[in-house]
């Protein structure tokens, strides 16, 4: 899709709260800990990771929770507060966030963070 109709559909799906459907899943039971990490789309996630927040909310009791983003601007937006409200049991903790075109070339920046993480 170009990009313009898909930024417009997305907003779309942003302002009326839809859950699009996506093709498999994760069993989460086996993990403490999950990142939950994806684009800022209009100051969030994009709408399809709420269907998987939805359909997972009681596996999340329990778990920590470690968000991360990429964006152009927004850094963490409402990603870190809309995990929050979608996962009640869980620990979520402070997130981290990237610019998109620095994923590539700015690795130390993620291996920093992932080092903080694991202390
Ligand atoms: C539909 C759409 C909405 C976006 N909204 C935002 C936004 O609100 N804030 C922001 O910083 N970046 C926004 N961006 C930029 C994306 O966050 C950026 O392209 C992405 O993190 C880079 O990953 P990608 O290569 O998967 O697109 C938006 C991009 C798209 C396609």
């Amino acid at each position: 899709m170009a990009y313009n109709p898909l930024i417009k559909l997305a907003q779309e799906e942003a302002e009326k709260g839809e859950l699009p459907e996506y093709e498999g899943d994760v069993d989460l039971s086996q993990y403490d800990t999950v990142f939950i990490g994806g684009p800022v789309w209009w100051g969030t996630y994009p709408q399809v990771m709420f269907t998987f927040f939805k359909k997972h909310r009681d596996d999340m009791k329990g778990k920590i929770v470690i968000p991360f983003t990429t964006h152009e601007g927004s850094g963490l937006a409402n990603c870190v507060d809309d995990v929050k409200k979608a996962f009640p049991g869980a620990n979520v903790m402070k997130g981290f966030s990237i610019y998109g075109h620095e994923v590539r070339t700015e690795r130390a920046k993620v291996e920093k963070w992932l080092k903080g993480v694991e202390n």
